[in-house]
C-alpha cells in the first residue's frame, strides 16, 4: 500500500538566522543540518524531487514557494519560528491551511506535547502512570511545596532538548527545589514544573502510525560511569557535550534485557500515550521503568530527531525497518 510515484517534495526546516538559499550547500555538511542532511540525501535516492526552504521569522517565502512551485508533500522538520519553539505548531497549522499532505504530527499534538503539565493531565485521567507534579508559573512563583514527596525533578515547562535541564534540578528537599524553580523563572524567564523524581532505567519507544500503530523495540539511555546510587538523568550537557557523555559513559542503545511481560506493558503504554495525545506519523515516547516494573511516563515527542544515527530511527533499524523504508512509511502516512 501507499505510495511509490516520484514526488515533488519541500523539505521544511527552521533556521536561528536568515541564511540564502544559495548557502544551504556548505551548512549541510554540518553537525547542525545532519537530520535535513540525511532526509535529503536519502528521499533523492528514492528518485523523489527535493527542494529545501528553510525558515527563519518570514512566513511569505513558504507562501511564495508553495505558489511557484506546489509540491506533493511537505517533509516537515521544522522546530521553530523566529527561533521560538512556541511557534511549532502554527507551521504545521499554516499547512493544513495551504492544503499541503505533510509528514509527522500535526498541530494538536504538537501544541499538547509542548506542555509538560498539560500532557500529564491527559495522561493521569486515563490512568497512565506519571509523575506527580506541580506548575510553577513565572507570573505566579512558587512559595511552598508541602506535602511533596522528594526528591523532586526541576524543569522548564515548555522547552526541549534538555534547556534548563542540569545537576540542580535533581533536589530532595524544598528550599532547593524552590530556588532552582526561581532560577527558572526568573533567569530563563520561563514557567517551570515540580515533578516526582522517578529513578530507574530510562527507555525511549519510537511509535509510528496513525490509525493502526506500530511500536519499535525500546532503546535505552545507559549511565555506564555514574556510580551506583547516584540520580541519573540526561542534562544539557549529557545531551550536548560528547565529552562529558564519553566521561560518565552516557549513551543510548537497544534496551537491556525486559521480560516479555514488561515489554508488552512498554509496548501497549506507549501506544496508548500516542493515541491520547493525538500523535501522528511518528514520535518518541520517553519513560521511565521503576525497580517494582511500574511504566511512568516523562515525555512525548511529536517529531522526533531522525537523522540515521538518532533513537527513533535506530530503533526502527533494530525492528527490521532500514531508514529509506521509514521515510518511505512517513510519506504514506501523510496521505500521498
Ligand atoms: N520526573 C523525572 N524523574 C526523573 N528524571 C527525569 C524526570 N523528568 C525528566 N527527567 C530527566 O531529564 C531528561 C529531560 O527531561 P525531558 O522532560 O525529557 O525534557 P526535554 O524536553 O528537555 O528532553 C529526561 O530524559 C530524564 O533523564
Ligand atoms: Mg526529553
Amino acid at each position: 500500500m501507499g505510495s511509490q510515484r516520484q514526488l515533488k517534495i519541500l523539505l521544511l526546516f527552521d533556521l536561528s538566522v536568515p541564511i540564502p538559499r544559495e548557502e544551504y550547500d556548505q551548512y549541510l555538511k554540518t553537525d547542525d543540518w545532519r537530520n535535513e542532511a540525511h532526509v535529503m540525501k536519502v528521499l533523492r535516492g528514492l528518485g523523489h524531487e527535493v527542494e529545501l526552504l528553510g525558515i527563519h521569522d518570514d512566513i511569505e517565502v513558504l507562501f511564495s514557494t508553495v505558489r511557484e512551485n506546489r509540491p506533493d508533500l511537505v517533509f516537515n522538520l521544522s522546530e521553530a519560528f523566529n527561533k521560538d519553539r512556541k511557534f511549532e505548531p502554527h507551521i504545521a497549522s499554516v499547512l493544513e491551511l495551504l492544503q499541503l499532505p505533510y509528514t509527522g504530527a500535526g498541530p494538536e499534538a504538537l501544541r499538547i506535547c509542548k506542555d509538560k503539565g498539560l500532557t500529564k493531565k491527559i495522561l493521569s485521567y486515563h490512568r497512565v502512570q506519571v509523575p506527580k507534579f506541580v506548575v510553577a508559573r513565572k507570573s505566579h512563583p512558587l512559595r511552598s511545596l508541602r506535602g511533596f514527596t522528594f526528591p523532586a525533578f526541576i524543569k522548564p515547562l515548555c522547552l526541549e532538548a534538555s534547556e534548563g535541564i542540569a545537576q540542580l534540578s535533581f533536589a530532595d528537599n524544598e528550599k532547593d527545589t524552590l530556588e532552582r524553580v526561581r532560577f527558572i523563572n526568573e533567569r530563563l524567564e520561563v514557567d517551570a514544573i515540580v515533578e516526582e523524581y522517578i529513578d530507574g532505567r530510562e527507555l525511549y519507544v519510537g511509535v509510528m502510525g496513525n490509525e493502526r500503530l506500530t511500536a519499535f523495540p525500546p532503546r535505552e539511555l545507559f549511565f555506564r560511569q555514574v556510580p551506583e546510587g547516584e540520580p541519573k538523568f540526561a542534562t544539557f550537557k549529557a545531551k550536548w557535550n560528547d565529552e562529558y557523555r564519553k566521561k560518565w559513559g552516557i549513551n543510548s542503545g537497544s534496551a537491556g534485557p525486559l521480560d516479555s511481560a514488561l515489554s508488552e506493558k512498554i509496548t501497549e503504554t506507549s501506544k496508548k500515550i500516542y493515541r491520547l495525545l493525538q500523535l501522528k506519523g511518528y514520535g518518541r515516547i520517553d519513560l521511565r521503568l521503576r525497580p517494582n516494573g511500574d511504566v511512568v511516563f516523562i515525555e512525548a515527542n511529536p517529531n522526533p530527531s531522525i537523522a540515521t544515527d538518532d533513537d527513533f530511527p535506530k530503533s526502527a533499524e533494530k525492528a527490521g525497518v532500514p531508514y529509506p523504508e521509514l521515510l518511505t512509511k512517513m510519506i504514506n502516512l501523510a496521505g500521498v
